[in-house]
């Protein structure tokens, strides 16, 4: 901070400290005096800190602990510290305090509210003598650089409801004993080092709503009695090793809205029952062991899911259909690096409304994706087909690079006015580059690389102002490359491997 904004701050705090003791006598609520038993406990935790940077622990002097020290609030009438509410503000490369949890935090026993938030340097062990804090409701200590074990004693916490350890280098199993705090409706330790089973002991936690063991070493089989948890809402697992399959209890938590089991070592086939979790919005199963096929009836319930991600399995079969608007709030799909089969024709019709062209002569039917859908990737399975007659949608990626897509690119691609990124590569896609797509101004990635397109690449192209990366190598492609930015400055080997294309960033075409 600027010197003189410190000492505008300074001024203005001055004049509140004096006009509050000018008025003290007619205040309606002064701030009752601090208890000195806290005001101790608060000096302790300060001792503990050699290092602050965020500028909170000087204003912590004086007697007045209830209305002068940041991040101290006191109840209205007995002077006894309720919250204790302390984090450091951004950047946090430079805000930041350094030292120990002082086991003198646990003489606030009126506390009901304990927040030590991205303090960056806050280490050793969490203090054992927080679990006098029997009125303690929220406990959030994350973003600091804890480490050693979760205290068992924090099961004695018999108020505790939130619980954070988020973002720590905490290690060990977690305590058994937790699960004795009955009243818990969240527990958020993620990125920590923690390990072993979740115990047994926590299927007692019946209010829990927000589990996040993510980004841990946490192994064995996911607990079944996680089913039992009727509150869960969210579920996140992602990140550990836990093995075995997906237990089909989880599929009765009627209320659970985000599950995350991604980056596991999860195997066998999907639950049938998984359809049953009527209110998922979220579904993250990628990166996992996972096989056998993906049944349509899966997705027929999952009407409020917007992300769904089984990407990097081994599924196979064939690719759903039959799915018939079963997905009506879907923006994200993933199902990529697997062994998918089946044709994407039949797939995007069933994802979407059919409708008739208007040109009736013809009777060919177009698909509509459906409007939210906004990110598809389909890449790297084993898909056949070819790519269906569009009449649009709000698609914002498409990417069915690596399959056995052939055909052609129809003409209405064009349609998807909002695509900013187009992936066809590595497929066996004929015919020529439709003209059409010069309309796509929105285009900024377009891999068309390794397929069998023949004729030139559209001079139209050169309205493609935003695009920023393209790729048209091996294919049977001729003629001038349009000379304009960004075509001509693309490096050559988004060209090479083609029949006889000429021009920048190639060699001059011949006059002939
Ligand atoms: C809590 O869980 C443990 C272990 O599963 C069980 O033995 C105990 O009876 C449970 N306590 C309560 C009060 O439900
Ligand atoms: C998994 O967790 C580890 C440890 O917290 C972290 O370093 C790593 O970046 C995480 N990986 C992913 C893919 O999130
Ligand atoms: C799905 O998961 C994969 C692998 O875990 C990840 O790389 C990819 O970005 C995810 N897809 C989406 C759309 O978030
Ligand atoms: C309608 O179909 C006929 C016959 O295939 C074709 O010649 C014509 O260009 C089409 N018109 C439109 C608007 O697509």
């Amino acid at each position: 901070m600027q010197l003189s904004a410190r000492l505008l701050i300074l001024a203005i705090l001055l004049v509140a400290l004096l006009s509050r003791t000018a008025s003290h006598d007619n205040d309606d609520r002064p701030s009752p005096p601090c208890s000195p038993v806290d005001r101790a406990a608060l000096l302790g935790f300060k001792a503990g800190v050699a290092v602050d940077t965020t500028g909170i622990l000087a204003t912590w002097a004086g007697d007045d602990c209830c209305g002068a020290w940041e991040g101290v609030s006191c109840g209205a009438t007995s002077g006894r510290v309720v919250a204790l509410q302390l984090e450091a503000p951004p950047p946090r490369e430079r805000h930041y305090m350094e030292g120990a949890l002082s086991p003198s935090l646990g003489g606030l026993e009126f506390l009901e509210t304990l927040v030590i938030r991205d303090m960056g340097r806050i280490g050793g062990a969490i203090p054992e003598s927080l679990s006098r804090l029997t009125r303690l409701r929220q406990l959030y200590l994350e973003g600091n650089m804890l480490a050693g074990a979760v205290p068992g004693s924090l099961g004695k916490m018999s108020s505790l409801q939130y619980l954070s350890l988020a973002g720590n280098r905490l290690e060990g199993q977690l305590p058994t004993d937790l699960g004795a705090a009955f009243g818990l409706e969240q527990i958020n330790v993620a990125r920590n080092r923690l390990a072993g089973a979740v115990p047994p002991s926590y299927k007692n936690l019946s209010r829990l709503a927000y589990l996040d063991l993510s980004n841990n070493l946490f192994s064995g089989a996911i607990p079944g009695f996680l089913g039992q948890l009727k509150n869960l809402a969210l579920l996140d697992l992602s990140n550990n090793s836990f093995s075995g399959e997906i237990p089909a209890s989880l599929c009765a938590l009627r209320s659970l809205t985000d599950l995350s089991l991604s980056h596991n070592k999860l195997g066998g086939r999907i639950p049938p029952q998984m359809g049953s979790l009527r209110s998922l919005n979220s579904l993250a199963i990628d990166d996992n062991m996972l096989v056998g096929s993906i049944p349509a009836s899966l997705f027929l319930g999952l009407r409020k899911l917007w992300y769904l991600n089984m990407s990097r399995n081994g599924f196979s079969g064939s690719l759903p259909t039959g799915i018939r608007n079963g997905l009506p709030s879907l923006e994200s799909m993933d199902l990529s690096h697997n062994h998918l089969t089946g044709g994407i024709d039949e797939f995007l019709r069933s994802l979407s409304i059919v409708v008739s062209n208007k040109n009736i002569s013809t009777g060919t039917l177009r698909v509509l994706l459906p409007q939210r859908l906004e990110h598809l990737d389909l890449s790297k399975n084993r898909i056949t087909g070819a790519l269906p007659d569009l009449a649009g949608g709000g698609l914002k990626w498409l990417d069915v690079s690596n399959n056995a897509i052939g055909g052609q690119i129809p003409s209405s691609v064009s349609k998807l006015s909002d695509l900013e990124r187009l992936d066809i590569s590595r497929n066996q896609v004929r015919g020529v580059i439709p003209a059409s797509m010069a309309g796509m101004v929105r285009l900024e990635w377009l891999d068309l690389s390794r397929n069998a397109l023949v004729g030139r690449i559209p001079d139209q192209f050169t309205r493609l102002t935003s695009m920023r990366h393209a790729n048209f190598r091996g294919n049977k492609l001729c003629g001038k490359i349009p000379q304009a930015r960004p075509f001509n400055l693309f490096r050559a080997a988004a060209y090479a491997h083609n029949l006889c294309l000429c021009g920048k960033p190639l060699p001059p075409c011949r006059i002939i």
